[in-house]
């Protein structure tokens, strides 16, 4: 590389200098912020590793972010490091006193000015000292004791905390109604805050009644100005007050609302993200989106009907018994109106659950079309199935139609039964008030009747409401099984922080693997064994079907319910890290999805510390560079979700350079050089060589003459090995291969009236 290359942001990937020379160089460059100078990981990175190591759990620094590259590592980013990890953990600041004081199961990470750190492994109040470990320390050292004062020279306060994740709203904790239950007590000091207003909402609520009652029992009988004038000030008072609390109340439900919404959100694109591959080949997009949107109904109903429902029964509990105090045979006719209306209900509800779940059923089908429709519109224009695909529709919509009908017929019934009895409960309270009043003596009687009237509304309705929370609840319970039907799932690894995290050298070892996806017979892998040797150059070759793809598959961990070995650098590949092993794993396959951006965040795809420049190298060894280049905006050129504004060829090729750029030790061209035109494939194939530099390359592919060069090929056939030998070998003793050899070449012999492909000595 040249000194100017060094100094300008944008290099010059024609140099012919630079050209290829991408893995060693974005290696020595490139220091990922949680890395000192010299390569070495941090001493404060090191210390969170080591109590991190005490609570069991394994921290990857190559997966440490700092806010602002290049500084010391924050207390604030090594939190939420540990977080990623998988961790609980809390940046804080704390005195001297409170170290001494402080209760944490294991060691507490003090941050000193200096940007290094050291481990607190006790206290001692008594003798006013602190126990430090050096972050260094071999295992079994003692720790030295230290008072305020020398603490206090290098250490002004900063600590981190960290306890392994042992709520049970933790991201692997199964999707549930209890779980929901637990991230809703999570806000338990805003709930506690709404529950104390509605309680003095509730009792401010009495008053009007208790108004209304003196004056009409007080005031009009005994015509007392003074009394009125009284009320009137109580009731202006109440109002404001009422109206404030009010307010508050909805500001706080407001803010609880959407920080559950934001937590759930975040929850479920979690794990949506660590479900196995397994789970999207299988499942239709349009059904795991409709199956996610639930959430949302979940979230309102937690915060809405549900919030409301129990604010109402603090409500009753304030105004039941004074109900009964006013009048207790008013009292008791209103409670059995309830309770009728609550055995109608619950009597409906195991019918309408049934009802229910069809709808669910249908509507699932029916997003499962539009899903399938969208995401194969070009198939379906490029063949014409419009009218198919609308007759589908209409089937579908018809059905989810009838299953909404049907519901909607059978929940009209318990509402329509309802009704009588919640206006007896009203109404005919009121005419037996009257009756029992005009038979009253003591002339109080009248103004109870318009209190109770007041009262008995403000109770019918909760009650109600209790009983058709119930029926919402057979809804929501509905949403909660669909969105845990997708999320329940087992995840890809137990945990991100799970597996060992070996540093990879790219020597692959399969050794008597069997393997069949679920629901097949025939295994796909049959009692395979071969080596691939760490930096070597290795071709797979076989019929359509022959399992090709599924080698590929197993050494990215996407199955891993296969018998027998697969060994990574000797270690068993169940073993390792998922994310780590892919992070050390290129993969470009046949068909690759580009994301909406412009071309260079395409290739470099998010990944930390990675440069224009460094995309440019990498297009450059893909044989992406040229065309780049010719485009209107070149790097900036924007690729729209699909990318419709590239050909097939040119998003392998950028494929192939995001694939590159992270200079992956194991890198697997799934036919990735298929769709390319002989051009570009002679582009990428000349670079190959230079591509395979410093790691293992794995190719599967059709073309026999793309894998010429490797230093072993691999011939499966209906997912045995039949043979791993370098070509000129298996031309000579693998009948498969010198058949698909030939069946290759006959085209070219018939066109160019020799075996100009075949190189000397073959033949
Ligand atoms: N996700 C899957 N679920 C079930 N069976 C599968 C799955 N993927 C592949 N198979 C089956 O496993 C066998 C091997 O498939 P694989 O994709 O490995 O073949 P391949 O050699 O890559 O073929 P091609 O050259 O056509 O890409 C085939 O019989 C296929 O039907
Ligand atoms: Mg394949």
């Amino acid at each position: 590389m040249t000194a100017h290359h060094n100094q300008g942001p944008v290099s010059d990937p024609n140099h012919p200098k630079t050209a290829g020379k991408l893995p060693n160089e974005v290696k020595a460059r490139q220091i990922p912020t949680g890395f000192d100078e010299t390569g070495r990981v941090a001493p404060r990175l090191r210390a969170m590793i080591n109590v991190a190591r005490y609570h069991g759990v394994e921290l990857d620094p190559n997966e440490f972010r700092a806010a602002q590259p290049g500084s010391i590592p924050t207390a604030a980013d090594l939190s939420q490091w540990a977080h990623n990890g998988g961790m609980w953990s809390r940046a804080v600041r704390v005195r001297w006193s409170h170290l001494l004081r402080l209760e944490q199961n294991g060691p507490v990470v003090l941050l000193f000015s200096d940007g290094r750190a050291g481990l607190l492994t006790g206290a001692s109040a008594e003798r006013n000292l602190v126990f430090l470990k050096s972050v260094d320390a071999p295992d079994g050292a003692e720790a030295i004791a230290i008072d305020e004062l020398r603490l206090s020279r290098v250490w002004s306060g900063e600590a981190v905390l960290l306890r392994p994740q042992r709520s049970s709203v933790a991201a692997d904790a199964p999707f549930t109604l209890g779980w929901l239950v637990d991230l809703v007590r999570l806000e338990s000091k805003p709930l506690r805050d709404i529950g104390i207003a509605s309680f003095t909402l509730s009792i401010l609520t009495i008053l009007p009644p208790l108004i209304v009652m003196t004056v009409v029992n007080k005031v009009l009988q005994y015509n007392s100005i003074s009394t009125l004038a009284l009320l009137s000030a109580v009731i202006v008072v109440v109002f404001a007050y009422e109206t404030l609390l009010g307010h508050a109340r909805r500001l706080i439900i407001n803010v609880v609302g959407t920080r559950l919404d934001t937590k759930l959100n975040l929850h479920v694109f979690g794990r949506l993200l660590r479900l196995p591959l397994d789970y999207f080949e299988r499942h239709p997009a349009g059904e795991t989106l409709y199956h996610l949107a639930q959430v949302y109904r979940i979230r309102e109903f937690l915060t809405g009907k549900l919030l409301s429902t129990f604010l109402d029964l603090i409500t009753l509990c304030v105004l039941i018994p004074v109900m009964f105090y006013i009048n207790a045979t008013l009292a008791w006719m209103v409670l059995g109106c309830a309770v009728m209306i609550m055995l109608i209900i619950f009597a409906f509800l195991a019918p309408l659950r049934r009802r229910y779940q069809h709808v669910v059923d249908a509507e699932t089908w029916k997003s499962a079309a539009l899903g399938e429709t969208v995401v194969g519109i070009k198939t379906v224009k490029a063949l014409g199935l419009e009218p198919q695909r609308k007759a589908l529709w209409d089937e579908r919509v018809a059905d989810a139609g009838k299953a909404r009908l049907a519901f909607g017929q059978l929940a009209n019934w318990p509402q329509t039964l309802v009704t009588p009895v919640e206006r007896t409960m009203v109404l005919g309270t009121m005419l037996i008030g009257a009756y029992l009043a005009m038979n009253d003596k003591t002339g109080y009687m009248v103004g109870s009747l318009f209190a109770f009237m007041m009262i008995a509304q403000r109770v019918a309705q909760p009650l109600v409401g209790l009983a058709k929370l119930v029926e919402d609840y057979e809804e929501v319970g509905a949403a909660i099984g669909e969105a845990a039907s997708v999320l329940n799932r087992p995840l890809e690894s137990s945990s991100n922080s799970a597996g060992l995290r070996p540093k990879l050298v790219g020597e692959i070892q399969f050794s008597d693997l069997t393997f069949s996806y679920i629901g097949t017979k025939t295994p796909a892998l049959d009692r395979v064994s071969f080596d691939i040797a760490a930096g070597s150059m290795f071709g797979i070759v076989g019929r359509s079907g022959s399992g090709k793809s599924t080698i590929a598959r197993l050494l990215q961990g996407i199955n891993r319910d296969y018998s027998g070995f697969l060994k990574l650098d000797g270690v068993d590949l169940k073993e390792i890290n998922l994310r780590h092993l892919r992070q050390g794993l290129g993969v470009v396959l046949q068909d690759n999805f580009l994301f909406r951006g412009s071309i260079r965040d395409n290739i470099i795809a998010g990944r930390q510390g990675l440069t224009l420049s460094d995309a440019m190298r990498a297009a450059h060894l893909a044989g992406a560079a040229e065309f780049i280049e010719r485009m209107p905006n070149g790097y900036d050129t924007y690729i729209e979700e699909g990318s419709p504004n590239l050909s097939g060829g040119q998003k392998q090729r950028l494929a192939i350079a995001r694939a590159l750029i992270h200079d992956p030790t194991i890198l697997i061209l799934d036919e990735a050089t298929s769709a390319l035109d002989p051009e570009s494939e002679a582009v990428v194939s000349a670079n190959l060589m230079r591509i395979a530099s410093g790691r293992t390359m794995i190719i599967v592919s059709h073309r026999l003459a793309s894998l010429t060069e490797c230093d072993q090929i691999l011939v499966v056939d209906q997912g045995k090995v039949l043979d791993v030998a370098p070509h000129s070998v298996l031309l000579e003793r693998c009948g498969v291969y010198r058949q698909l050899w030939a069946q290759q070449n006959r085209h070219l012999e018939g066109r160019h009236g020799r075996l100009a492909a075949v190189p000397p000595g073959l033949m």
